[in-house]
């Protein structure tokens, strides 16, 4: 009997065409284990956080929260911001994260990756860690994938053309593999 696929949903924290950090992902689906589905969701959609919508909140974000929900797990495509997760990613959490006790959030597996400047958006990866505490999301902590120097390695409409980072990328999503199973 064929296994069943594990579905991940891609989320990139930089909503513009020629992301690197959406390239991450689309480079992800071209070196993705056949066990695994990669959709790429995009947070274009999304409107700010108002709590005073919580209980009645836009049907984006009502989309947004069932596809973390019908997911196995998360890949995060980490754009820095000024040291840290943008507002595009960190808002689009906020929204998933409420209310606490229905967070499709919780439990979830997740990876990470990005791509920025010197030092391939460590910082903003770190505060995603951070993040990830509160909103009960578990990830692993090797291998690390982060994107220095990003402009030398995507092609101008954020195609990632640098080999050694699709390797990387795979060797994290071969993990990524791994780490699911832990969960089932
Ligand atoms: C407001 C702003 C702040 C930025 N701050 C950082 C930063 O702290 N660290 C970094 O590596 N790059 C920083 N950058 C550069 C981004 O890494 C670069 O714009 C990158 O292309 C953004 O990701 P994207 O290609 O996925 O849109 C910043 C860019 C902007 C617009």
């Amino acid at each position: 009997m064929e296994e069943k696929k594990i579905n991940l949903l891609g989320i990139s924290g930089s909503i513009r065409n020629a992301s690197y950090n959406t390239g991450l992902l689309r480079a992800a689906q071209e070196v993705l284990p056949s066990s695994m589905n990669l959709e790429i969701y995009s947070l274009a959609k999304i409107p700010l956080y108002n709590g005073d919508l919580e209980s009645n909140p836009p049907n984006s974000v009502i989309e947004f929260k069932s596809k973390i929900s019908e997911s196995d797990a998360l890949l995060f495509a980490i754009t820095e911001y000024n040291y840290s997760v943008s507002g595009v990613l960190k808002n689009a959490i906020d929204w998933a994260s409420r209310p606490v006790k229905n967070s499709p959030l919780n439990g979830k597996p997740f990876a990470m990756m990005g791509a920025g400047g010197a030092l391939g958006t460590a910082r903003a990866q770190y505060h995603f860690r951070q993040i990830a505490v509160f909103t009960n999301m578990h990830t692993f902590n090797k291998p690390e994938v982060l994107v220095t120097n990003a402009y030398e390695k995507f092609d101008s409409n954020g195609n990632l053309k640098d080999e050694p980072t699709k390797e990387r990328i795979k060797l994290l999503l071969d993990t990524l593999a791994q780490w699911i199973k832990r969960f089932q």
